[in-house]
């Protein structure tokens, strides 16, 4: 675990409240939730969630105790170097994929919180609903290998404008990666960058079950 990121506790209670703040605060990109002020009885959180210009990432327990904070500076050299070879990573996934129906091939490529890259790219078939988005696939690879925590995803198609994942791929990038950076791109080069909880304003996660 690098130096930026830290072992967190939190309640059911903060993410109730985010989900109530976020139906005002939707798309200004920023992540809501690390910026609470922190209740009483928290002093841990306080020092290391709360801070301001930190977000968190990693699994999505419902007591949040394994949630873990990692810098959001993004415009730091290293992180344009990064970015830059998650792209890569997501071209060279793309040429992977099987998109016999639609044509249109999708390339992902995930980063962990230890630097390493999970690529994935669309496959579909006969049934065209059984098919398996480039940033699902990119997830679920990951995820079964045993890695938990990540950092930020790169996800290219063939397009001018940036493409997005899709509603069921935010969904599962939130439960399972916390508020990333999404890395938009082309067979060129960056479209765009968001943070998920720009894309995914008001979701719903494991804190509503109960
Ligand atoms: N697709 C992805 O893989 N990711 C996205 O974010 C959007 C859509 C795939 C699914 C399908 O194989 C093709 O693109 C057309 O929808």
């Amino acid at each position: 675990m690098s130096d930026s990121e830290n072992r967190t506790s939190g309640r059911a209670s903060d993410r109730r409240s985010l989900a109530d703040r976020r139906t005002t605060q939707r798309r200004q990109g920023s992540d809501t939730r690390a910026k609470k002020a922190p209740a009483a009885n928290s002093d841990r959180r306080a020092g290391t969630d709360r801070r301001e210009g930190q977000r968190r990432t990693g699994r999505d327990p419902r007591s949040e105790a394994e949630w873990r904070t990692l810098s959001i500076d993004s415009t730091s050299a290293a992180d344009v170097v990064r970015e830059t070879v998650l792209l890569a990573a997501a071209v060279e996934a793309r040429t992977r994929a099987h998109a016999r129906y639609s044509h249109f091939m999708v390339g992902a490529a995930l980063e962990t919180a230890d630097g390493q890259i999970v690529g994935g790219c669309n496959i579909e078939n006969a049934t065209y609903g059984l098919t398996l988005c480039a940033e699902r696939v990119a997830l679920v690879k990951a995820l079964s290998d045993g890695r938990s925590v990540f950092t930020r995803i790169a996800i290219v198609a063939d397009t001018e404008a940036p493409t997005p994942p899709c509603g069921p791929c935010r969904q599962l990038l939130w439960e399972y990666c916390g508020d990333i950076d999404i890395i938009l791109g082309n067979l060129h080069g960056q479209t765009g960058r968001f943070r998920l909880s720009a894309l995914l304003p008001l979701p719903f996660d494991s804190h509503l079950l109960g």
